[in-house]
């Protein structure tokens, strides 16, 4: 039950993916959710040079010598990516996955396929989905509307949107947005997906690189306590409730544009408040799923736990 296609697919003991996630997921946190069983993604964002992603990867290969993927975004960002330079790092230094989001990725297809790189686009509705499968991925990530980052325009939870994407596609759905457990993991594979992929609970790990005190807090939260912002600009992000998110929301309804946002939206001051633990410095996406997480532990006992329950839960619902 535990062994599916995307476990074939990766190369992974366990069908648990580790989202990519700008400033988390660095060598330390990718290379222990790879250690673990699981896939460790790290986030090309965060070091967005080819000097810069070439040596992180050398960093996770230096920890661990089991496969792991690069998360390539392509979404509006201040500063544009040099995504094929990305590609062919991934290539030379021979990374296998990618984990692919936002627009199309059609245009640079070929050019991870010439590198002999798995790609696995995430989407966040059915006819994105079918369009992955026609420009040829490998697998496709259906991220639904409780995930933390970018849920879409829809507002589809994953309950409903897995299986109609499940029923619209052959190639291997993973399923993203509100798993954090067990219970979750069972519940995605019922429902026709065959991984998980996770950013808000390894987000609420000892190896994520961030200040303890954002950590300590994100236990604490009910999953009523996150909110959506950049709708106004159909970039809709989900992040947790706090002064900025209200700011924004604030500056959206009287029809801030782009450039009056920026300074508050912008990433340096997520990576502010992660590395100072002041939660107020800017916005802080997190997923509706963090009302179910209450500790702190380190990659290995996340996906060990989510393992020992899914297998209790079989073991129940087959009696
Ligand atoms: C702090 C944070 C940063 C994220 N950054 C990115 C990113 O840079 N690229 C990306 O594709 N997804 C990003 N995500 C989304 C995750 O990869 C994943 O799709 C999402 O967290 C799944 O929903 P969940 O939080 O309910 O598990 C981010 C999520 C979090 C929590």
């Amino acid at each position: 039950m535990f062994q599916t296609r995307v476990t074939e697919l990766l190369g992974i003991e366990y069908p648990v993916i580790q989202g990519g996630m700008l400033w988390l997921s660095r060598a330390e946190m990718a290379a222990a959710v790879s250690n673990a069983g699981g896939l460790g993604i790290i986030s090309a964002a965060t070091f967005p040079s080819r000097d810069e992603l070439k040596a992180e990867i050398r960093k996770t290969k230096e920890l661990t010598d089991r496969p792991f993927g690069v998360n390539i975004p392509f979404l509006p960002a201040i500063k544009p990516l040099d995504i094929p330079g990305f590609i062919d790092v991934m290539g030379e230094e021979g990374v296998e996955i990618a984990e692919t989001a936002g627009r199309n990725p059609q245009e640079v297809l070929p050019r991870f396929k010439e590198h002999g790189i798995k790609v696995m686009h995430k989407v966040t509705a059915v006819r994105f989905a079918r369009k992955v499968q026609e420009i040829g991925c490998d697998a496709v990530i259906v991220d639904g509307f409780e995930c933390a980052g970018h849920p879409g325009e829809e507002d589809v939870s994953s309950l409903v949107l897995l299986p109609r994407a499940v029923d619209a596609v052959d190639i291997p759905i993973i399923a993203a947005g509100g798993f954090a457990n067990g219970r979750g993991l069972v519940a995605a594979l019922a429902l026709g997906a065959e991984a998980v992929l996770m950013g808000t609970r390894f987000m609420v790990s000892r190896e994520a690189p961030m200040h303890d005190r954002v950590k300590e807090y994100l236990t604490t939260l009910p999953e009523t306590e996150t909110t959506l912002v950049l709708r106004s600009l159909r970039n809709t992000a989900r992040v947790i409730k706090n002064n900025i998110a209200a700011q924004v929301q604030e500056m959206e309804g009287r029809g801030a544009g782009i450039e009056e946002l920026i300074p508050l939206v912008s990433g340096q001051r997520e990576k502010d408040l992660m590395e100072t633990g002041d939660m107020e410095k800017g916005l802080l996406h997190c997923g509706q799923v963090v009302g179910l997480i209450h500790d702190i532990p380190s990659v290995e006992e996340i996906i060990q736990g989510i393992m020992s329950e899914a297998k209790e839960v079989r073991e129940r619902l087959c009696r």
